[in-house]
């Protein structure tokens, strides 16, 4: 095994407050696009450019051609949690590892079993009334077709923090409170490009900061272990 990942191994072995905070690159080997690699949704050609779909005032002014998008790029039939995913719920269950910490909306950390997973930006599998905020189960809004409508009228949205839209103050109190307070912090998937959600890996204040990243991140230089390979291949080894 690779010298840096028994050094992470050891971290995590020799701990019981391990936090995670992660990015799409976790979701990749599940099938899910990230946003700035190469092939991310980013880089993909679109009628607009996708992070301009993907704000509030795109959703406002045209909700049929976000829900165009939406449907076609942010929901993907039949993704299953990768080994990384499952390795986060299990050093959970092993009463190690405290919190996920995740940017991502695809539900995949829950579905692999793990329970405290504080989600940054929202998740698809959940969606609102945007006039009455009444809840609606999430297929109306993800399977159906046109433009989704509440019983009162008002356009059902998804529970997804959309450009120019605030993250849930609740949420980045919490994840704040679980990251200065972790002993190790590995961070994973992430380009570590938006703020706020990439402001927070700044309250950690161990000396235990582990990066496990295809490419090369702004953090780097801060990290006490860089491991530059994909993160279900180390965190099967793990
Ligand atoms: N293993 C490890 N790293 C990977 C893998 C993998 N299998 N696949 C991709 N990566 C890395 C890429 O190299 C990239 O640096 O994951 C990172 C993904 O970065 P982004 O595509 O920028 O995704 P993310 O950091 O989650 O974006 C943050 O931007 O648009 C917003 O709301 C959106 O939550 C998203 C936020």
């Amino acid at each position: 095994m690779d010298d840096k990942i028994m050094q992470l191994k050891k971290w995590i072995d020799e701990s019981d407050n391990v936090v995670f905070f992660g990015g799409a690159g976790v979701s990749t080997e599940s099938g899910i696009p990230d946003f700035r690699s190469v092939d991310g949704l980013y880089n993909q050609k679109w009628k607009y450019p996708p992070e301009t779909i993907l704000s509030h005032s795109f959703f406002v002014k045209y909700p049929e051609e976000y829900y165009r998008f939406h449907r076609e790029k942010l929901v993907i039939d039949g993704v299953k949690p990768n080994a990384a995913h499952l390795k986060l719920a299990e050093l959970e269950q092993a009463g190690k590892l405290r919190a996920v910490v995740t940017q991502n909306i695809d539900g995949l950390h829950q579905a692999a079993g793990s329970k405290k997973v504080l989600e940054l930006h929202g998740s698809i599998l959940r969606s609102y009334c945007s006039a009455c905020g009444r809840p609606y189960p999430a297929d109306k809004m993800n399977r159906g077709e046109g433009v989704p409508r509440c019983a009162c009228g008002g356009v059902i949205r998804p529970d997804i923090v959309l450009y120019e839209e605030p993250l849930d103050d609740a949420v980045v109190s919490e994840a704040i409170r679980v990251i200065s307070g972790a002993e190790v912090l590995i961070i994973g998937g992430t380009s570590l490009n938006v703020y706020p959600a990439a402001g927070l890996i700044n309250y950690y204040r161990g000396n235990k900061l582990a990066l496990v990243n295809l490419s090369e991140t702004p953090y780097d230089d801060e990290a006490d272990l860089v491991i530059h390979e994909k993160i279900g291949k180390v965190f099967s080894q793990l």
